[in-house]
């Protein structure tokens, strides 16, 4: 096996992890300062979102330089030290590439935007306005309003798949590839581990650009629907391969969603562009199409098994599973696939076991160590989240009143995830002596990493246990995954199987007590449970068990 496929890797949120400057975000020498707090979390890989010199209009994933570090976060010696001091502690630092798009603040963007005659002016998608001088296509950008802008400068409109202020790369330029492949390996030169490569899925266009048929009040249809996964994208991701990651020993996991069991093949795995992608089916279980955080779908625990149990196929033969239930852009597990009202340290904890027995790397997220929740502010101004507030507003120009689209925001806003880090019950939980960029939540007295190291109930008590547990089991490390109870609307379960070594995971998501045939765990005995005392036969609500021979 591969080192980074026997590691738990964190991702790490470096705004909100800790600040030791007082100013209230954070910096890389907080990171510094907490590595053994990483260690004991037993992490051995730390994605680290972006660093580099940014104007932060999306924190961080709008880059002004791929190769310098944005001076609120410190400096590029700061950075070294960090690769260095992880290292020694086996942890490796692992860099968010963002390459679909920069920072409009980006120099190449600034030549760019001059003329159609500049030495950069393809380094972007440029195109004329329509005959009435509307833009070229009807597309809408991710986080709402229209895809294209246009630049009174060059007199032509620019793409943005996200924001207005992060323009599109032009990748059918060669000259860009290979700026872009020189800062990456930039990177790897200064010690990192691995690469997770950002929304990737769009970098390639098609040939043609085409009005699509509107799918919203505003006439226009998502810009995802027509640039997603175009052919011939993996003509670029198996150049970046060649270009980065071959011949070194670090890992990739690309953002990448909508990748076909067919296509599967060539993205990751011996013969694929990346070792992992990060695949959304099972995190975005209310959104069939296009994340629309105002018309969620119902779904079903079987819906949530279908997508697990699909990666888990998928990935069998072909690369390998980065398993994560929360990241950066997700609301909190704990309120995303629980009723309200569920014991929330049951809840955490049972996500936090299907996370680390699942077959692949587990990604654990900032703050999910500590069964961190939602928030819910009052208005729509206290939400720093650019896409919180274009769906907001999308939710409004949809004819939903106020308080319907704010409750969407309280649902799925980023923000969420994105609360500053809860080390202490001192004044803003320990994460800064200044005023924090984002509230820190109201729980943090009682939530947060001090006490619940006191606590051996506590759900960072249980990820620690869970780290060991997971690096010590055979079945659990390197095992076979079975499903099990396939029919159930109720649990969740499944077998992992290494030689004579076997654990069987069972996991209820129902609010009355379950029963379930004793056979399943015939010659195994309780490991760990989330509740006080397991009962053979029997799951308590939200109880998640742990079976093992071993
Ligand atoms: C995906 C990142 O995870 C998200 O945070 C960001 O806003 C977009 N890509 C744009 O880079």
């Amino acid at each position: 096996m591969k080192w980074w496929q026997t590691k738990v890797a964190y991702e790490l949120y470096p705004k909100s992890f800790l600040d030791t400057r007082g100013q209230g975000t954070g910096t890389i020498r907080g990171i510094i300062e907490r590595l053994d707090y990483l260690a004991s979390l037993g992490i051995g890989a730390v994605w680290i979102t972006p660093v580099c010199r940014s104007p932060m209009v999306d924190n961080g994933y709008d880059i002004a330089d791929y190769t310098d570090i944005d001076p609120s976060y410190g400096t590029m010696a700061d950075m070294d030290e960090l690769f260095t001091l992880a290292a020694e502690r086996g942890i490796r630092i692992v860099i968010d590439l963002v390459f679909n798009h920069t920072s409009d603040q980006n120099p190449w963007f600034l030549e760019s935007k001059k003329s159609q005659d500049n030495p950069y002016a393809d380094w972007y998608i440029w195109r004329d306005a329509k005959e009435d001088g509307s833009a070229p296509t009807n597309w809408r950008g991710i986080f709402g309003g229209s895809a294209w802008t246009w630049c009174e400068e060059r007199k032509q409109y620019y793409l943005h798949t996200f924001a207005v202020q992060q323009p599109d790369l032009n990748w059918a330029n060669p000259e860009v590839r290979k700026a872009l492949y020189k800062a990456a390996n930039f990177w790897i030169e200064r010690g990192a581990g691995g690469f997770r490569v950002d929304a990737i899925t769009y970098i390639r266009k098609p040939d043609v650009f085409k009005d699509g048929t509107p799918d919203g009040e505003d006439g226009m249809v998502s810009v995802h629907d027509m640039t997603a996964n175009t052919p011939g994208i993996l003509d670029y991701l198996h150049e970046f391969k060649r270009e980065v990651s071959d011949g070194h020993d670090i890992f990739t996991v690309a953002e990448a969603n909508g990748v076909s069991a067919d296509e599967l093949k060539y993205w990751v795995g011996e013969d694929g562009a990346f070792d992992m992608l990060f695949e959304f089916s099972h995190v975005n279980l209310e959104f069939k199409g296009i994340e629309t955080w105002c018309r969620p779908d119902p779904w079903t625990l079987s819906d949530l098994r279908t997508a697990l149990f699909n990666s888990q196929e998928a990935t069998k033969d072909n690369g390998w599973y980065p398993a994560f239930f929360e990241n950066h852009d997700k609301p909190r597990c704990v309120d995303h696939f629980f009723p309200q009202g569920t014991d929330p340290v049951r809840a955490a904890k049972l996500m936090g076991l299907l996370l680390y027995t699942l077959r692949g790397t587990p990604f654990l997220y900032q703050g999910q160590e500590l069964g961190y929740s939602n928030v819910r502010w009052d208005d729509i101004s206290c939400y720093n989240d650019i896409s919180s507030h274009g769906q907001y507003e999308f939710a409004l120009s949809e004819g939903f009143s106020k308080e319907e689209a704010l409750a969407c925001v309280h649902a799925f806003s980023r923000d969420s995830a994105r609360t500053p880090m809860q080390w202490d019950s001192s004044a803003n939980a320990g994460f800064t002596t200044g005023t924090p960029w984002l509230p820190v939540h109201e729980n943090y007295r009682e939530q947060n990493v001090e006490a619940e190291s006191a606590d051996p109930d506590s759900v960072l008590s249980w990820y620690r246990k869970l780290a060991v547990i997971r690096r010590n089991l055979p079945a659990l490390k390197e095992g076979d995954f079975t499903p099990l109870l396939e029919d159930s609307e109720t649990i969740l379960a499944w077998q992992r199987t290494c030689g004579d070594h076997k654990a069987v995971i069972l996991a209820s998501f129902a609010k009355e007590p379950q029963s379930y045939d004793e056979k399943l765990t015939e010659g195994l005995h309780v490991f760990l449970t989330n509740v006080k005392q397991h009962e053979e036969g029997k799951l308590q609500p939200f109880e998640a068990v742990l079976y093992v021979n071993d």
